[in-house]
């Protein structure tokens, strides 16, 4: 039976496995999905979060609709399946972009289709793996040398299809012996900072230091860090970028210090259909996320909360965007387009 497998995700060929990061430190626990209205609550629900491993996720997704189809399977027929997972989180374009990759193909049907969309799945989990390492050697050389580098959420093997986007770039730096260490924000109200990115990087012995989210401008005064990087859920036409809430707070205070704000994001990240970041739709999420931690309240249960999970960077905040195809530096709406022409317009 078919085993594709990266840290996050496993498919099996009839179904797909999450590693359930909703549980992680503390635990290791992988979550069975046969269906595609199950995995739509699994990526809502943050079983599965970032965004390339949320497109891979509502890919396999798809698959596990088809085959419950068989013969039945068309366009028509799968219609609901691409819906629910459409309407799972709305800002990381990955998850549209991977849907529509999966519909282009729906020309044909029956099991020729189930066949075809179970490839096509496949490719796209693994060519994630194998982008982010070309991302991740044209992100090296902007990391300043014998400095630590600052990082917000969690842009690692977690968070897409192996090795990771910002923190890829951040693994390959330290191999080569470039940064000295990683400083993480802890990124409330989800922690992915705290529970996943310190959690991969002290697997591998890079040496990170964790700190609160508001401590940020305390560290950039210091001196010591070389590059603030992160990884990106949607980038307009113009550069502008969407990221875990507290990302523009970030790039602020790091012009502020003169400290350069790294993007990393593969191509699949890119929404030229924007031209720019007002238009992105900023995903609104429970209060309860924000008036507990980990199940327990620590704000009156009834003061009222505003939480969006994503801000808006925008271009002339940013030092650079790299991808797999290159380095785009201080991006603008020409640099992008000229990016993805010479990238062969993949979107
Ligand atoms: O809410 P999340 O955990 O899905 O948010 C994730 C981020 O904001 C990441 O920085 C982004 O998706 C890039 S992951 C390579």
């Amino acid at each position: 039976m078919t085993l594709i497998e990266s840290p996050a995700i496993r498919w099996h060929g009839d179904h797909l496995e999450l590693l359930d990061q909703r549980a992680l430190p503390l635990a290791t626990r992988w979550l069975r999905l046969d269906n595609a209205n199950d995995s739509a609550d699994a990526i809502r629900d943050m079983v599965v979060r970032g965004a390339p491993a949320i497109g891979i996720t509502a890919a396999y997704a798809v698959v596990l609709a088809a085959r419950a189809l068989g013969v039945k399977a068309s366009r028509e027929t799968l219609q609901p399946a691409f819906a629910v997972l459409a309407a799972s989180r709305p800002t990381a374009v990955n998850l549209f972009w991977a849907l529509q990759r999966m519909q282009a193909l729906c020309d044909i049907d029956g099991i020729e289709l189930v066949d075809r969309l179970a490839a096509e799945a496949i490719q796209i989990h693994e060519d994630d793996r194998a982008m982010n390492h070309r991302l991740a050697a044209f992100g090296v050389p902007l990391l300043g040398e014998g400095k630590r580098v600052y990082t917000h959420c969690n842009t690692g093997a977690l968070a897409t299809g192996g090795h990771g986007t910002a923190l890829g770039i951040i693994r390959t730096a330290w191999a080569a012996g470039r940064i000295t260490g990683v400083v993480a924000g802890e990124t409330r109200p989800w922690m992915q900072g705290a529970r996943l990115t310190s959690w991969e990087l002290l697997q591998e012995n890079i040496p990170v230091t964790l700190v609160v989210d508001s401590a940020a401008g305390h560290v950039f005064k210091g001196g010591d860090i070389g590059a603030v990087i992160v990884g990106a859920d949607r980038i307009t036409a113009n550069g502008d970028t969407a990221n875990k809430i507290g990302t523009y707070n970030l790039a602020v205070l790091a012009k502020h210090h003169g400290i350069p704000f790294i993007v990393a994001a593969p191509l699949s990240t890119i929404d030229p259909a924007l031209a720019n970041g007002d238009a992105i739709e900023i995903e609104q999420r429970s209060a309860a996320e924000v008036r507990n931690i980990q199940g327990v309240p620590v704000a009156p249960e009834n003061v009222p909360v505003f939480n969006p999970a994503f801000d808006v960077t925008p271009a002339q905040l940013i030092s650079a965007i790299v991808t797999e195809h290159g380095v785009i530096e201080r991006p603008d709406t020409d640099k992008m387009a000229a990016h993805l022409a010479s990238a062969g317009n993949p979107r």
